[in-house]
């Protein structure tokens, strides 16, 4: 399940638009940023356009600057990223500039797409997907087969609306260009499509020449059994404050944190906080929480540590608590062990509770980090 990160990013007028309807691309970044997504390319595995990118603008792709690519080289990366498209029906210029410049490349499509693209000579490695392309498949076929961990998208809007909205974005970096386009015919950057709830998290701001380099994470958890990019988000959180938990010989160190559907962070809490000794991390995140606030039934519970299932110290156990507080949706990181309690299952007790349990086993070892020394005991 793992999925490469993904860096969204994009030029926008003031009046959002990606371009205009004119046959040449419209140039909406300024030269010095030019030069910072160069940079960025130079930083990622690979680079992902839309097939009407290719048609639009006939982009070539390239990391331009020798000083980046010699580095790349010297860290025993490719000179290039992998360049990437995505096409339902395959009907692509084999002489377009992606396919020609740069390094290795990499089609994913239909069935019927694959075909067509064979038949015209595109020089990729053509990959179908099925009948309908599944960005989720599509992401883990380049972290797992192609070992892309960081990917770059550069548009265009129909390919950013659909990782946004399907909650895949890791990261979106919108330049603000200073001019207006006023076509109501030019693509826009995002598209009608349900969005997950909430506000995105402004990271960073900074001038770059005469534009302004916006960064934002979104903060939304997924729905049911989906993981949305935001989900690691909280999950990092949660093994961060796990790694602040006073030590202990007898207990786990864990980090919780309870977020609202829409990416507000409703608390969070840690093992042994304050003065208590023995109080658990989603016991502790959960008491600051207004059980009366309606957002608990959306929330979900991100937990370094799989919920315990049972405790002596304790008359509920987290599981219990979780669902007493009427949250439906737990994301944790490690099953746990069977160190303290035999049948540690918190997983099927919250299941029989009617929520949802997701484990995202790359954060398994960041977990277990601050609780090496009481394991292969
Ligand atoms: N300002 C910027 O930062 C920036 C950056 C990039 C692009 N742009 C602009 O954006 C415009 C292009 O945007 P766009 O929205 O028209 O095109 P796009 O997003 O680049 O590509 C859309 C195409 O990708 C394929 N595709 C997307 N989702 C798919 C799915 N789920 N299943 C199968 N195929 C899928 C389809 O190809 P097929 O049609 O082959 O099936 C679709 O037509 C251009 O005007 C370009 O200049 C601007
Ligand atoms: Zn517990």
């Amino acid at each position: 399940m793992p999925y490469p990160y993904v860096l969204l990013s994009a030029a926008v007028s003031l009046d959002g638009y990606l371009d205009d309807t004119g046959p040449e691309r419209l140039l909406l970044s300024s030269p010095a940023d030019f030069d910072r997504v160069d940079e960025v390319r130079a930083s990622v595995d690979a680079i992902l356009v839309g097939a009407g990118t290719i048609r639009a603008d006939n982009p070539r792709l390239l990391v331009n600057s020798p000083e980046r690519r010699s580095a790349r080289i010297a860290d025993g990366r490719p000179e290039y990223p992998l360049k990437v498209t995505v096409s339902g029906s395959g009907d692509l210029d084999p002489a377009a500039r992606f396919w020609h410049t740069g390094g290795e490349k990499v089609l994913y499509t239909t069935g019927k797409g694959a075909e067509r693209a064979r038949a015209l000579g595109i020089a990729a490695d053509v990959v179908p997907l099925g009948d309908a392309l599944d960005w989720r498949r599509l992401l883990e076929h380049l972290h797992d087969v192609r070992g892309v961990r960081r990917l770059m998208v550069e548009g265009g809007g129909r390919i950013h609306t659909q990782l946004m909205t399907q909650g895949l974005a890791d990261e979106l970096q919108l330049v603000l260009a200073p001019l207006f386009v006023g076509d109501p015919d030019a693509a826009r950057l995002f598209g009608p499509g349900s969005y997950q709830g909430g506000r995105l998290r402004l990271v960073e701001t900074r001038p770059v020449g005469d534009v302004v380099l916006m960064r934002y994470e979104p903060t939304a958890p997924g729905t049911g059994a989906l993981p949305s990019a935001a989900d690691r988000h909280w999950l990092a959180l949660a093994c961060e404050l796990a790694a602040q938990c006073p030590p202990s010989e007898t207990a786990f160190s864990v980090g919780a944190v309870v977020v609202a559907a829409d990416g507000t962070e409703l608390a969070r809490g840690h093992s042994r906080e304050g003065d208590d000794p023995v109080v658990h991390a989603e016991e502790a995140a959960l008491a600051k929480a207004d059980p009366t606030d309606p957002r608990l039934a959306g929330a979900t519970v991100y937990s370094s540590l799989e919920p315990c299932a049972r405790r002596a110290s304790r008359p509920a156990p987290c599981a219990r608590l979780i669902l007493d507080a009427g949250v439906r949706r737990v994301v944790t990181a490690w099953r746990e062990p069977d160190t303290f309690v035999t049948d540690a299952d918190g997983s099927a007790v919250l299941a029989d509770g009617g929520a949802t349990v997701l484990v995202l086993p790359e954060f398994e070892q960041r977990a277990k980090a601050p609780n090496g020394h009481l394991l292969g005991r």
